[in-house]
């Protein structure tokens, strides 16, 4: 049979560059005529799709439905051989990442702005992912914004709207459409990689069972029907163990980016409960927030703690080992701590996920983060908020019943809170906080990096002393950079990905612009203090804004980033 394919004539947009993270752009802009089918033909002019299984779906975010019809008719016109569609267009970026890669296809197509709001008057993204499940490199997102300034024609398959609510196969013009369920895939997956029998027996039958709570937020984003799966269906937990799990177009009217800030619900539910163990994550499901009662895990001690136990708790790096161990620049020198005591090698990127594919498709990196609430590891290519909360309830519970095995009786729960005093206890803690000063003037940040740059090429920092006004303490620089990265597989160079001051007790403080922002500059300053376990309890345990209060006031003297900025306060502290 003849399928009706016709061209539709269209001029190309302004602005449409897709950064690894996709195009992410006003739902109203992709509404404009031809804009979004104008982008998805671009990817299929740059990466050919003939013959090709892609994957598809997202968020559940406002505009995914049109957008699925796009990429059908367009896909199937340009030769797309078979689609892989995730049940009402829900897949999580993570799950997405897995099935791209456990079913061979050569590609996918993710619809999320990850943590950005959604809704009508907010944000919608359209993301290329690649064969290993990652997101498209430089190269390809470069080639897609070419095409995207020459277009002047699309193809689309003339064909009556799909249903993509019903799982099962069926074909579509030329094409085949296969609807699966958007969880099972993962889910089988993480019962390979941990250790449920051992979750739920911690969970129901253990001593500290009764006492161990869990909470989950899912802040109406894609992972609710993952958690519910995992946590109510496969580890058999009460209903009240999750929160916010149905995925809702608009989130909700909230704002799905799992920090001290945006999850409100999740600390104010676990605070008053004395929940030990509660979690969130964002809209798409890569990014995840660790939070017991009385104790937030900064993201850079998360990864560390997972990396402690990862190879006597979790059967997939138990059968695999830890090959190596990663983070991003600005995150905290936990995980450093952690590698240099089992012996494995230690790498520091620059933010952005995508660094760590290239380690990872080389056998070189097992579990790395970022401070930007992603933590994850090569079992996909994307970070992956689902396995970093599991990977927590896995390691608690083993560390509970290896308590259990040595005590006997009924010994007291070790919650999130204990497992950090237990890590601080042993490795000392790092001190960590990020300051962002969000949509400040572009010409402001100009200045102060500017500033700081003069002081980097002049050397005139070193050795200076800096002393903080409210505690008398005293602060010796002891070097100043530019972060620059030479990748250690294919030798890429990334140049000035951060400004970085360090002082003689091995403090440090980081700026940089925010790759992510939408309107006018976002400012984020770092600051890290190591304090030793030799420092005591006392110590090791002290507030993070106490902690840190002396480095703060140094960092926004070195700036003089009030002054640059305009602004008293930062918009947000994490
Ligand atoms: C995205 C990437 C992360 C990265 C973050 C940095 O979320 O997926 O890997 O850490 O952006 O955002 P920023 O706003 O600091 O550039
Ligand atoms: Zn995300």
């Amino acid at each position: 049979m003849a399928h009706q394919v016709k061209e539709i004539p269209t001029k190309p947009y302004d602005g449409q560059k897709p950064g690894t993270s996709g195009l992410r752009k006003r739902v109203k802009v992709f509404q404009q005529e031809h804009y979004t089918e104008n982008f998805i033909q671009a990817i299929f002019d740059a990466v050919p799709p003939q013959g090709a299984t892609l994957v598809v779906g997202g968020d559940g975010r406002f505009f995914l439905k049109e957008t699925i019809a796009n990429i059908l008719k367009i896909g199937s016109a340009n030769g797309v051989k078979k689609f892989i569609i995730g049940q009402n267009g829900i897949l999580s970026t993570p799950a997405g990442s897995h099935v791209i890669r456990k079913r061979k296809a050569n590609g996918g197509i993710l619809l999320t702005a990850s943590h950005n709001p959604g809704g009508p008057d907010n944000d919608f993204g359209i993301k290329y992912n690649m064969s290993n499940g990652g997101p498209a490199p430089e190269g390809v997102t470069n080639k897609i914004f070419e095409k995207t300034k020459t277009i002047s024609h699309y193809k689309v398959l003339e064909a009556p709207q799909v249903d993509v609510s019903k799982i099962g196969s069926f074909s579509y013009g030329p094409s085949e459409v296969e609807i699966i369920d958007p969880v099972s895939d993962y889910l089988e997956y993480l019962q390979e990689i941990f250790d449920f029998p051992l979750m739920k027996n911690f969970l129901h039958n253990s001593p500290q069972a009764a006492s161990f709570k869990v909470l989950f937020d899912g802040m109406h984003g894609v992972t609710g029907p993952y958690a519910k799966a995992i946590l109510l269906g496969a580890l058999g937990l009460p209903e009240s163990s999750v929160q916010n799990c149905e995925p809702l177009p608009d989130f909700g009217g909230g704002h799905p980016d799992p920090n001290l800030i945006y999850a409100h619900t999740l600390v104010e539910a676990v605070e008053s409960a004395h929940i030990p163990f509660g979690a969130a994550s964002d809209g798409d499901g890569d990014r995840n927030m660790i939070y017991g009662a009385g104790a937030f895990v900064t993201p850079g001690d998360s990864v560390a703690i997972i990396a402690e136990y990862a190879s006597e708790a979790i059967p997939y790096f138990k059968k695999g080992g830890v090959k190596g161990l990663a983070r991003s620049m600005p995150t905290s020198g936990a995980i450093d701590l952690v590698a240099k005591d089992k012996g494995v090698e230690c790498f520091e990127v620059p933010t952005g996920w995508k660094f760590f594919g290239n380690l990872m498709d080389a056998g070189r990196l097992s579990i790395c983060g970022e401070e930007s609430f992603g933590t994850g590891s090569d079992h996909v290519r994307e970070k992956d908020g689902v396995w970093a909360i599991i990977a927590w309830l896995n390691i608690l519970a083993y560390v509970n019943e290896s308590q259990t095995k040595v005590q006997g009786g009924a010994p007291a729960v070790i919650g999130i809170k204990q497992l950090l005093e237990k890590h601080y206890a042993k490795y000392g803690r790092n001190f960590f906080s990020r300051y962002d000063y969000e949509e400040v003037s572009s010409e402001g940040a100009a200045k102060l990096v500017d500033k700081i740059n003069a002081h980097i090429s002049s050397g005139d920092l070193k050795g200076k002393k800096f002393t903080s006004p409210s505690t008398g303490t005293e602060f010796v620089v002891k070097e100043a950079f530019n972060f620059d990265y030479t990748d250690p597989i294919d030798h890429s160079v990334s140049k000035n990905q951060g400004q970085v001051v360090r002082f003689e007790d091995g403090s440090r403080i980081v700026w940089r612009l925010s790759g992510t922002g939408s309107q006018g500059a976002t400012v984020r300053m770092y600051v890290e203090r190591y304090v030793p376990a030799s420092a005591g309890p006392a110590e090791l345990q002290r507030d993070t804004a106490d902690g840190l209060k002396a480095l703060i006031e140094v960092a926004l003297e070195i700036s003089s980033l009030k002054e640059f900025l305009g602004r008293d306060k930062p918009t947000v502290i994490t």
